[in-house]
């Protein structure tokens, strides 16, 4: 198993996790089933594609990792995902989100600890490097261990429409320059 920037031709492999594994898979239009593949996966391949990695294995795209360096740069996904101005006051602590998939066929095999890996050190080497990473998950949510063992310890529960958010924040050790 490999983790690479995605190329074109990993995007029907990786869109294919992504319904795999999708919360939501009803959508009243074209639209909105558009706009959601566009707010938690079509907007990072365009616009932060450096950040796109693939998982890839004998039989194909396995798992994806997409985000962005400095969440607040991006406010095109603010009125979209309304979860990004619930914790805007923590971004300058933990600038940089991201947004993670594993296919069910190969979960549990560290996969996804490479994914969260790979992407942190894309962060910390960039120019300018990035200082805290987060994600926000549902509140009880089985991979909320998956997260904490990988570093996402700091953490803050808050109410959206009736639902518990987390966020998970991690602070990232960036490399000194000369
Ligand atoms: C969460 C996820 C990315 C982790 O990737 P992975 O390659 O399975 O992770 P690892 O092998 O490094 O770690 C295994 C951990 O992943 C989590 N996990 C495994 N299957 C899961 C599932 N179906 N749903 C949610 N989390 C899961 C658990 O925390 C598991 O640890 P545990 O067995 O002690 O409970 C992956 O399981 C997945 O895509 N799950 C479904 C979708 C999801 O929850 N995406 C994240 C949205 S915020």
């Amino acid at each position: 198993m490999i983790v690479t920037a995605a190329g074109q031709e990993d995007c029907p492999g990786a869109l294919e996790v992504f319904w795999e594994t999708a919360a939501q898979t009803d959508f009243v239009s074209d639209t909105e089933r558009r706009e959601f593949v566009f707010k938690y996966f079509g907007y990072y391949r365009d616009c932060e594609s450096a950040l796109f990695l693939v998982a890839r294995d004998d039989i194909g795209v396995c798992g994806y990792i997409c985000g962005v360096a400095r969440t607040r740069e991006h406010q095109a996904l603010y009125p979209i995902s309304d979860h990004l101005p619930l914790f805007d006051d923590l971004y300058d602590e933990y600038p940089a989100h991201l947004h993670i998939n594993v296919h069910a066929r190969t979960r549990g095999q560290g996969i996804g600890a490479k994914l969260l890996r790979s992407f942190e050190e894309a962060l910390a080497g960039a120019t300018p490097a990035t200082s805290g990473v987060h994600l926000v998950t549902s509140a009880g949510a089985r991979n909320v261990s998956f997260y904490l063992r990988n570093g996402y310890t700091f953490t803050v529960e808050r109410a959206l429409g009736g639902a518990g958010l987390l966020f998970m924040g991690k602070r990232l050790i960036t490399r000194s320059r000369r």
